[in-house]
C-alpha cells in the first residue's frame, strides 16, 4: 500500500498531511506531520494540487478555506471532532450583546459556521498569545472550556467569558489517574495537553500543543514522561527519543475519529477523488477571516 500510495502521489501532485494523533503507519508516510497550527500553515502555501488530509473535519475544512482552489481529500469524511460543534449561534448572540468590545475567540477545533461568527480564530499552540495582543478586554473563548481556563490563567488582565465545550478523550483524563503513573514513575516529568482539565494542567510539569509537548520532551533532561494528550503522539516522541521512556494515562486517551485515517483509507481517497472536503462559498469567504487574522497574529 505504501507504493502504491507513494505512486499516486507522484502521479497527481498530491501531498499528504496527518495531525499527531493520526496512526503510526500513515504518519510514517505523510509529507508533513504536525499540530494543527503548522497544519493551516502548510496547507496554505502548499503548491500541491491534492491535499490529503489525514486529521478530522474541521481540519481538512480549514485547508480548504484557506486554500480553495486546490482539491483537499479526508480519507474518511465521518471523522469528526466532537468539540467542533460545542457551542450554540444563540449563546454568542447573547454574549456579543451583553459586551460591547467582545471578541469570539474561536479554537480553529470548530465548524466553519462558527468561525464566521468569531474574530479571530486560535489554536492550542497560539491562543495565549493571539489572546494578549487583542484590543479587546471582554473575550468570549469557544468551544472549549479547557483550553478557555488555562488562557484565562495565562492572560489575567483579560476578562475570558467561557464557555461549557470540551474534548470527550482530553476531559477523561483524571489527576487520579496520572497520580497512579506517576507512584510507578516518580522521575517522570508530566507533559500536558491545554484541553485537560484544570485539575490536570495543575499537577503538570509543562502544558503545551501536541508539537508542543514533542520539542519540550526532546530538549528535556529528563528520561521519562507521562504524557497527557492522545496517544497518537508515542510514534513522533519514540522516533525522536529512542532512548526515552513515554507513559500515558490509563486507559490510554485515543481518538476514535482521528483512527479512521487508515492507509488502505488514504489509498482508496487518491485513487478514487471521492471525498472532497467542501466548503459554501459564502461560508468559506466568511470563515477565511477569523483564520486569516490568526495567522496574521501568530507571525
Ligand atoms: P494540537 O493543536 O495540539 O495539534 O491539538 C489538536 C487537537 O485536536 C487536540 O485534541
Ligand atoms: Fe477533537 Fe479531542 Fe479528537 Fe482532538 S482529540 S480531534 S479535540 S475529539
Amino acid at each position: 500500500m505504501k507504493n502504491q500510495i507513494e505512486q499516486l502521489k507522484k502521479a497527481k501532485n498530491a501531498i499528504i498531511l496527518a495531525h499527531y494523533y493520526a496512526p503510526a503507519d500513515v504518519q510514517e508516510i505523510a509529507d508533513y506531520v504536525g499540530d494543527s497550527f503548522y497544519l493551516a500553515k502548510i496547507a496554505k502555501q502548499s503548491d500541491a494540487d491534492i491535499i490529503v488530509f489525514c486529521g478530522v473535519q474541521f481540519m481538512g475544512e480549514s485547508a480548504k478555506i484557506l486554500n480553495p482552489d486546490k482539491k483537499v481529500l479526508m480519507p474518511d469524511l465521518t471523522a469528526d471532532c466532537p468539540m467542533a460543534h460545542m457551542v450554540a449561534d444563540s449563546v454568542i448572540e447573547e454574549m456579543r450583546a451583553k459586551y460591547d468590545d467582545l471578541a469570539v475567540v474561536c479554537y480553529i477545533n470548530s465548524t466553519a459556521e462558527l468561525k464566521c461568527k468569531s474574530d479571530v480564530c486560535v489554536t492550542s499552540s497560539n491562543a495565549v498569545k493571539i489572546v494578549k495582543v487583542l484590543p479587546n478586554k471582554n473575550i468570549f473563548f469557544i468551544p472549549d472550556h479547557n483550553l478557555g481556563s488555562f488562557v484565562a490563567e495565562q492572560v489575567p488582565e483579560k476578562n475570558i467569558i467561557l464557555n461549557d465545550g470540551c474534548c470527550p478523550i482530553h476531559a477523561k483524563i483524571t489527576a487520579t489517574q496520572v497520580y497512579a503513573e506517576r507512584e510507578k514513575y516518580p522521575e517522570a516529568e508530566v507533559l500536558t495537553h491545554p484541553e485537560c482539565d484544570a485539575s490536570v494542567i495543575e499537577l503538570s510539569d509543562y502544558i503545551g500543543s501536541t508539537a508542543d509537548i514533542i520539542a519540550y520532551a526532546k530538549k528535556s533532561e529528563a528520561s521519562e514522561f507521562i504524557i497527557c494528550t492522545e496517544d497518537g503522539v508515542d510514534f513522533k516522541l519514540i522516533t525522536d527519543n529512542p532512548d526515552k521512556r513515554f507513559y500515558y494515562p490509563n486507559p490510554h486517551p485515543r481518538c476514535a475519529a482521528m483512527k479512521l485515517n487508515t492507509l488502505a483509507a488514504v489509498l482508496s481517497v487518491l485513487e478514487k477523488e471521492d471525498k472532497e472536503a467542501t466548503a459554501d462559498e459564502d461560508v468559506r469567504r466568511r470563515a477565511l477571516i477569523p483564520l486569516d487574522r490568526m495567522l496574521e497574529l501568530a507571525k
